[in-house]
């Protein structure tokens, strides 16, 4: 199972998320509608096995953005991996400059690096904008869960993305 998936990648802006970024997070989870994770599921989330935490820094060394997931065994095949992603989110007054995807990306680099097949994520069935981001990267809806969220109830859309 893959460890230390906390490396920066190569683009300056994206960085490795540490305890002292935390409150960040639930910053911007909070403004963007996210699922709400307490400070202690992100200091849990560190402890797992190929756990990714990457956010975006500004040019002011401020953290605007952040993607959390993990990769998980798949299969009894050795070298097929699978990745979900939890969260990711921009700040409200940076979205749709394209950092959503310099994130997106960073993540996807690193499942690639680990041999990922395939990556899955859940998303509130109204949040058409985060759909229409996961569309354009390729996701596609293979399942509707009902009332999988709560506040307010909601079903999700699992999506998948087949990497080649
Ligand atoms: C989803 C989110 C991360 C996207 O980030 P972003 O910075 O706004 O997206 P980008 O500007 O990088 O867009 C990347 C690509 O997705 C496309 N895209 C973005 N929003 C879209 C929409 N509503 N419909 C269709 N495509 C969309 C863009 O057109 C762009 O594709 P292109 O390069 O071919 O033009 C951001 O909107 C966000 O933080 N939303 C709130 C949090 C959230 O709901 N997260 C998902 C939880 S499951």
């Amino acid at each position: 199972m893959p460890t230390g998936l906390d490396k920066s990648t190569d683009d300056p802006r994206i960085r490795p998320v540490d305890s002292s970024h935390i409150a960040d997070l639930i910053r911007i989870a909070d403004e963007t509608n996210l699922s709400a994770w307490t400070a202690q599921n992100y200091l849990d989330e560190f402890q797992m096995p190929g756990s990714i935490m990457l956010r975006l820094e500004s040019d002011l060394n401020v953290t605007i953005g952040f993607v959390v997931g993990r990769i998980v065994e798949a299969g009894v095949v050795e070298t097929e991996q699978q990745a979900e992603i939890y969260n990711i989110a921009i700040d409200k007054s940076e979205q749709g400059k394209g950092l959503g995807q310099l994130l997106f990306d960073a993540f996807i680099a690193k499942c690639r690096e680990h041999k990922v097949t395939s990556v899955w994520l859940e998303v509130r069935e109204s949040n058409e904008k985060a759909i229409g981001f996961y569309k354009t990267n390729s996701f596609e809806h293979v399942q509707t869960r009902d009332n999988f969220y709560n506040n307010p109830r909601e079903a999700a859309l699992l999506m998948k993305l087949i990497l080649k």
